[in-house]
């Protein structure tokens, strides 16, 4: 594929003058990769969500090179702050109130007041953004609703053409999306799980992680982008699956059990980061090989366990089209 190229001086280069002149460029992050474009440019915001079949009412995450300059755009609260100096650069997202001058697109924030921040700590990603030198939104590179892509092979099966430029920068090391936490009071709440845990930002806020209620568990608090039905492969899931039946593929957590179909582990010693970083990955290999759907072994919720189970329950969920 034509515009599929490897991360270089050059190339970096080359995505940063598209990204400034409105164009769409795919890259690595820590987490998946990202379909960006320039938050402050109301068409290439808008060519974005075309891209994607993204709705309109789906906010977008604005990515910045350091954390500091990110308190340029949206206000601060002191566990704002807080979260800021020991988890950015990294897997965390937080939805913030934005300045009333902010240049953010408001097609970007779906009209809202508040903005979603992320300082990505992959190097690749960051090189990009201190080259932009603006704000630039990337939701992951897919398709919306279908699975994230943790490679560059996975943005050009699903968006191929109508990107620019897809930068290769390796297999992502984290594998799932960040955790997205409302912060604009100074009890934050999960409104998507990830990497960063409750109980990690509980710990440097110095309360309880169950004050740091989940969208599940909690009241009416909720990230608009999620819906029930998301990250969906082609085939059914069946969770917390012990063994395969006949007919089906399986996903297995830990060593697998002997089984003549088509069968992937997430992790042979059940270690959850691992499960992580390839649970995206092999729901694409395993999907459409058997007409029966895709069993998934029970996986432990500990630790990143609760945002690997998060997306399967949403691979899992009921669909408008089967
Ligand atoms: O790891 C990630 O976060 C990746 C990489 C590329 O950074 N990006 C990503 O973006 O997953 P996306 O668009 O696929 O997911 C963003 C999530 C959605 O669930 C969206 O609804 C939520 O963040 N979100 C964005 N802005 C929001 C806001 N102002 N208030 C509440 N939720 C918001
Ligand atoms: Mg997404």
């Amino acid at each position: 594929m034509k515009n599929l190229k490897p991360f270089s001086d050059t190339t970096l280069a080359e995505a940063a003058s598209i990204l400034r002149a409105g164009g769409l460029v795919a890259f690595p992050t820590e987490t998946v990769y990202g379909l960006g474009g320039d938050a402050c440019h109301e068409a290439a915001v808008k060519k974005l969500f075309t891209a994607k079949g993204r709705p309109s009412f789906n906010p977008l995450i604005a990515h910045l090179a350091d954390a500091t300059a990110v308190f340029d755009f949206a206000h601060n609260t002191s566990s704002s702050q807080l979260l800021a100096e020991h988890f950015w650069p990294g897997p965390l997202t937080m939805v913030l109130a934005q300045r009333s001058d902010s240049p953010i697109s408001s097609l970007a924030t779906a009209g809202l007041d508040s903005c979603a921040f992320r300082v990505p700590a992959d190097r690749n990603a960051v090189a990009l953004l201190a080259a932009v030198g603006r704000p630039v939104v990337a939701p992951s590179a897919n398709p919306s609703g279908q699975v994230s892509p943790t490679t560059a092979a996975h943005v050009a099966d699903g968006l191929g053409d109508k990107v620019d430029l897809i930068l290769d920068g390796g297999p992502c090391q984290i594998g799932l999306e960040s955790t997205v936490i409302d912060a604009r009071g100074e009890i934050p709440h999960i409104l998507r799980p990830g990497a960063i845990t409750a109980d990690m930002l509980a710990a440097v806020l110095q309360i309880d992680p169950r004050r740091i209620q989940s969208a599940e568990t909690g009241e009416a608090v909720n990230a608009p982008g999620m819906l029930a039905s998301h990250y969906a492969p082609r085939n059914l899931l069946r969770l917390d699956a012990p063994q395969p039946r006949q007919g089906e593929a399986y996903l297995g957590f830990g060593p697998l059990p002997p089984y003549e179909g088509p069968s992937l582990t997430l992790s042979a010693s059940c270690d959850l980061q691992e499960a992580a970083a390839n649970l995206f990955a092999m729901l694409r290999s395993l999907d459409n090989q058997t007409r029966a759907g895709i069993a998934v072994a029970p996986i432990s919720d500990n630790g990143i366990g609760a945002a690997i189970n998060d997306r399967l329950r949403r691979a899992a969920a009921p669909r408008d089209n089967p």
